[in-house]
């Protein structure tokens, strides 16, 4: 069992472990110290006590998870500093794989719970800031291949000086090149119907699937609570399990309307007067329920945020049309 004090040897250094971050299902993050060099990192390693307990063929899909995450890390070699998380080291503990992170300031998910109960949700620039450079690295995942499936404020990191965030978390990711239907990954709240709804042989999601996940956020950010649909969709989730989609579909009577109309107006009125039509209009699109309806490209998303932002950094835009 690891535990505080507790050295850990990568492939390019030595990290101890100081103070534990977080925890998953299978995964646990520690604030450590680098040994042979200054400073501090996250080490993400696979919680061991759970894979002893998990039947095999979890504990089978746990390590893969592990695997691809540190995978896909190296291929972004050499690290551009944007909006994804770096890894700074990664190898075997216990036989287990495991990596060394830069560390940030905690995930956007406990930021925005913190500052919601202290009555300061994010302002409509920051949240159109935060979404572009997530659209930003999902550019990236998508560039070199990849989708991500689990976009969720839980898995961006904040950094709070900059007031920037990076994606993290990339266990779920998909190849592009391998775009047949797949099983059940991710999370409910922040999942496009494709991948809620099983079709036939399972799920089909490709780099879409993540544009409806950053609509789902923005609306997030924006409203500061989930849309109805998303909701349902995690209690249906919560409750039901692997039976959510048909539950939810039966309690329906088919499938949930995505973005109801008082919910596009609360998001209109919160973004405020000029910049309300073209974030509502990117937001429509990024939510569109068919992913042929979504934007194809991050150009489409960045360009959309661009125009909302720009209205927004006026000096008179609250007296624009
Ligand atoms: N590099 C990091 N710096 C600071 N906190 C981190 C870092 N990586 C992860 N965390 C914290 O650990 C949590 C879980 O990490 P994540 O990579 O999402 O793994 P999991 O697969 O367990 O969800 C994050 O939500 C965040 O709170
Ligand atoms: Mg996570």
């Amino acid at each position: 069992m690891d535990e505080t004090g507790t050295v850990i040897s990568l492939a390019g250094g030595q990290y101890r472990l100081c103070a534990p971050l977080a925890g998953s299902a299978y995964g646990v993050v520690w604030r450590a110290q680098a040994l042979n060099a200054t400073g501090w990192v996250a080490v993400k390693l696979v919680n061991l006590e759970q894979m002893r307990r998990a039947p095999p063929a979890l504990q089978a899909r746990w390590q893969s998870s592990a695997h691809t995450e540190i995978a896909f890390l190296r291929g972004l070699a050499p690290w551009d500093g944007r909006h994804i998380v770096r890894l700074l080291d990664s190898g075997e503990h216990q036989g287990m794989p495991a990596m060394a992170l830069e560390l940030l300031d905690g995930d956007l998910g406990a930021h925005l719970a913190a500052e919601q109960a202290a009555g300061r949700p994010p302002a409509p620039g920051q949240a159109l800031a935060w979404t572009g450079q997530v659209n930003g690295a999902l550019a990236r995942v998508h560039a070199h291949g990849w989708r991500h499936l689990d976009l969720k404020p839980g898995n961006l990191l904040l950094d709070r000086q900059a007031r920037t965030v990076k994606l993290a978390d990339f266990g779920t990711n998909r190849r592009l090149d391998d775009l047949g239907a797949h099983s059940y990954v991710g999370t409910a709240n922040w999942q496009a119907p494709e991948q809620f709804f099983p079709g036939d042989g399972g799920y089909a999601t490709d780099t879409r699937t993540d544009y409806f996940a950053l609509g789902a956020l923005l609306y997030y950010l924006v409203c500061g609570r989930l849309l109805r649909y998303s909701a349902a969709c995690g209690q249906a989730w919560q409750v039901h399990g692997r039976d959510a989609a048909a539950a939810l579909l039966d309690a329906h009577q088919g499938r949930p309307a995505v973005l109801q109309p008082d919910e596009a107006a609360l998001f209109a009125g919160r973004i405020g007067h000029a910049a309300a039509a073209p974030a509502l209009g990117l937001l429509r699109r990024l939510l569109a329920e068919r992913p042929a309806d979504r934007p194809a490209h991050a150009l489409e998303i960045s360009r959309a945020l661009a125009a909302a932002g720009a209205v927004l950094a006026a000096p008179d835009w609250r007296s624009a049309a």
